[in-house]
C-alpha cells in the first residue's frame, strides 16, 4: 500500500499540527439545497473565487447524478491549477468510474465515496446487513483508490451510528486506501462536547488514524453547525467541509466564511492557519447569493449587511475613540469595503477598471468593455453610483450565460386603472413583440414573455431587493423557475424594477433552457447515496 499523500494541499506541505484543510462543499451539498442550482458557468465561476480564496479542495459535483454534474466537475477540474477537485460518489462501481472519468487529466483530483454507517440508515435506507456494508466499504474504497492516489471515504450519518461499528468501518477504509475519512453530522443532530469527544476517541482508537487526516462535515438543523466543525478540530479534525453562506440540505452546512473567521480572529483558541485569504470572503458570498437567488440575513454573521454595522450612539462613540472597543474584526479583512460613492458619468475606462481591481474583480478586454458600457448607462440614470451598484452590474453580466432570448425594450402602464405590458424581446435572433395585462405591473410582464416563449415552468420565486438606498437605488431581482424537476435561477439589476424583472425572468428562463439541452432532472441529485 503506498502511504497516503496529503490531502487537499501539495503534497509534503501539510502539517497535521497546525494546518486545517478547507473543503468547499457549495457546489455540491450547497446545490443540494431546494432551489439552489446553479448554471454551468456560474459553478466555473464560483471555482474561480473559491480557487483564489484559497480553498483547499472544492467538491465540484456528483458526476452520477447528472450529465451536469458530470460535466462542472470535469470543467472545474480542467480550470483550477491550485485547489484539489472533488467529486462525490456512493459506494458503487459505476459512480466511482464516472467520477474517477470526470477527474481524468487532473492532477489534484480525489474520489470522494459516502455510505451510510447508522443502524437506522443501513436497516431502512440501504436495507443492507453491517456485515454486508464492511464489505462494499473495503471493495468500493480499493476500487477508487486503484483509479486515483487522493480517496476521501465518508461514514454517512457518523454520528447516530454505533461507535464500535463506526471504528471497524473507519479502519476497513483505511486499510483499503482512504487518505481522508469524513465522520458527518448527516442530521445535525450532535453537539460539539460529543462530537469533539468522537474525533478524539477515534484519532485514538483507529488502528492507522495517523496515516489519514479525519473531516468534519457539519449540517445546521440545530445551529450549530460551525460549533459543531471546530470541536470536531479540537477533537483532533484536520479538514473541515463547509459552504459558502451556509448552503446546504435543510438548514444548510457549515458556514465556510464563519468557521475561517473563527480560526482567524480566536487562534488564541484553535491555532490552526488555513490557507484561505479571507478578503475575498464577501465576493465569493455575494457572488453566491446572487446565482442562487438565497439572500444572505441582514444580520448573518461576518457577510451580513449589518455584520459591522454600528447603530447605537454609545457604540458609535465607542468606535469613534478605538475601533476595538465593539469590532473584533475589521469589515476590510473579510473584504467588506466601506460602501464609497465611486464615479459619475465622466469617470473614465481606467478609474472603472481600477475600482473593479478594488473589487476583487478582474475582467478581461470584452467583459471590461461590456461592464463599462452598462456603468455608463446606469450612470446617466443614476445620480450616485456606489460599490455596491458596481458590484451588482457584474455579478448581473457573470450570471447571464447562455443568451438564447434577450429583453429589447419594455413599456409598462400600471396604476389604479388597470396594468398591461408591451414587450420585444430577440428569441434566438428574431424579434418579436407582444402585449399583455396581468394581476399587477410584474404579472404584467411575465404573462408577455409567456406569449412569446409559451413554457410550463412554474415560479417558484420572485424576490427584489434594493441595492443601496435611496428612491433611485437599483433593484436587484431574481426568479427561480421549475420544470420537470429541473430548476433554474436568474437574477438581472436595474433602476427600473420591472425592467429588472423582466430580464431576470428572461435569465433564468436562458438557464432552465440550457440546463434541458445539457442533463437530467435536478430530482436525480436527491436520490440518496
Ligand atoms: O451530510 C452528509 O452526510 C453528506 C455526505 C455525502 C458527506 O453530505
Ligand atoms: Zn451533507
Amino acid at each position: 500500500m503506498t502511504p497516503p499523500i496529503s490531502p487537499g494541499v501539495a503534497a509534503g506541505a501539510f502539517d497535521k499540527r497546525d494546518n486545517v484543510v478547507i473543503f468547499d462543499t457549495t457546489m455540491r451539498d450547497g446545490e443540494q439545497s431546494p432551489g439552489a442550482s446553479m448554471s454551468h458557468d456560474e459553478k466555473l465561476e464560483l471555482a474561480k473565487i473559491l480557487e483564489e480564496m484559497g480553498v483547499d479542495v472544492i467538491e465540484a459535483g456528483f458526476p452520477i447524478a447528472s450529465n451536469g454534474d458530470f460535466e462542472a466537475v470535469r470543467e472545474v477540474a480542467k480550470i483550477v491549477k491550485n485547489s484539489t477537485i472533488a467529486g462525490l460518489c456512493r459506494a458503487h462501481q459505476v459512480d466511482i468510474d464516472r467520477c474517477a472519468e470526470a477527474l481524468k487529466g487532473t492532477q489534484r483530483g480525489r474520489i470522494h465515496v459516502v455510505i451510510a454507517t447508522s443502524d437506522l440508515h443501513m436497516k431502512h435506507k440501504l436495507q443492507m446487513e453491517p456485515e454486508a456494508v464492511i464489505d462494499v466499504i473495503a471493495r468500493s474504497v480499493t476500487h477508487a483508490r486503484n483509479l486515483r492516489d487522493d480517496v476521501e471515504w465518508s461514514a454517512e450519518d457518523a454520528t447516530r451510528s454505533d461507535r464500535q461499528f463506526l471504528r471497524r468501518a473507519i479502519e476497513t477504509a483505511i486499510k483499503a486506501g482512504a487518505t481522508t475519512i469524513n465522520l458527518p453530522d448527516t442530521v445535525g443532530y450532535t453537539y460539539p462536547s460529543e462530537y469533539a469527544d468522537l474525533f478524539s476517541w477515534m484519532t485514538q482508537n483507529v488502528e492507522g488514524a495517523d496515516r489519514v487526516i479525519f473531516s468534519t462535515h457539519c449540517h445546521n438543523d440545530l445551529g450549530l453547525g460551525v460549533a459543531n466543525s471546530l470541536a470536531g478540530v479540537q477533537g483532533g479534525a484536520r479538514q473541515i467541509e463547509c459552504a459558502i453562506n451556509g448552503l446546504g440540505e435543510r438548514a444548510g452546512n457549515a458556514a465556510l466564511e464563519e468557521i475561517v473567521m473563527a480560526l482567524k480572529v480566536r487562534a488564541d483558541k484553535l491555532p490552526y492557519e488555513t490557507k484561505i485569504d479571507t478578503t475575498h470572503i464577501t465576493r465569493a458570498s455575494r457572488y453566491v447569493s446572487a446565482i442562487t437567488g438565497f439572500p444572505v440575513q441582514y444580520n448573518k454573521a461576518i457577510v451580513g449587511k449589518n455584520a459591522f454595522a454600528h447603530e447605537s450612539g454609545i457604540h458609535q462613540d465607542g468606535m469613534l475613540k478605538n475601533r476595538e472597543t465593539y469590532e473584533i474584526m475589521t469589515p476590510e479583512s473579510v473584504g467588506q469595503a466601506p460602501s464609497s460613492l465611486v464615479m459619475g458619468k465622466h469617470s473614465g475606462s481606467h478609474a472603472f477598471r481600477a475600482k473593479l481591481k478594488d473589487l476583487g474583480y478582474e475582467l478581461g478586454q470584452n467583459a471590461l468593455k461590456e461592464a463599462f458600457g452598462r456603468f455608463k448607462d446606469l450612470a446617466d440614470r443614476k445620480k450616485h453610483v456606489y460599490d455596491d451598484d458596481i458590484i451588482a452590474l457584474v455579478d448581473d453580466a457573470l450570471a447571464r450565460g447562455s443568451e438564447r432570448i434577450r429583453v429589447q425594450r419594455l413599456r409598462v402602464v400600471a396604476g389604479t386603472d388597470g396594468q398591461s405590458a408591451e414587450l420585444t424581446l430577440e428569441v434566438d435572433g428574431e424579434v418579436k413583440t407582444s402585449e399583455a395585462s396581468g394581476d399587477g405591473p410584474v404579472d404584467a410582464v411575465f404573462n408577455a414573455i409567456q406569449q412569446i416563449v409559451p413554457h410550463d415552468a412554474a415560479l417558484r420565486l420572485f424576490q427584489v431587493h434594493a441595492v443601496t438606498e435611496g428612491t433611485d437605488a437599483q433593484a436587484q431581482v431574481s426568479v427561480r423557475l421549475e420544470e420537470d424537476g429541473r430548476i433554474a435561477t436568474g437574477q438581472a439589476a436595474d433602476t427600473d424594477t420591472l425592467t429588472a424583472s423582466a430580464k431576470a425572468y428572461v435569465n433564468a428562463l436562458n438557464n432552465l433552457m440550457a440546463r434541458k439541452e445539457k442533463s437530467r432532472p435536478d430530482t436525480a441529485i436527491a436520490s440518496g447515496f
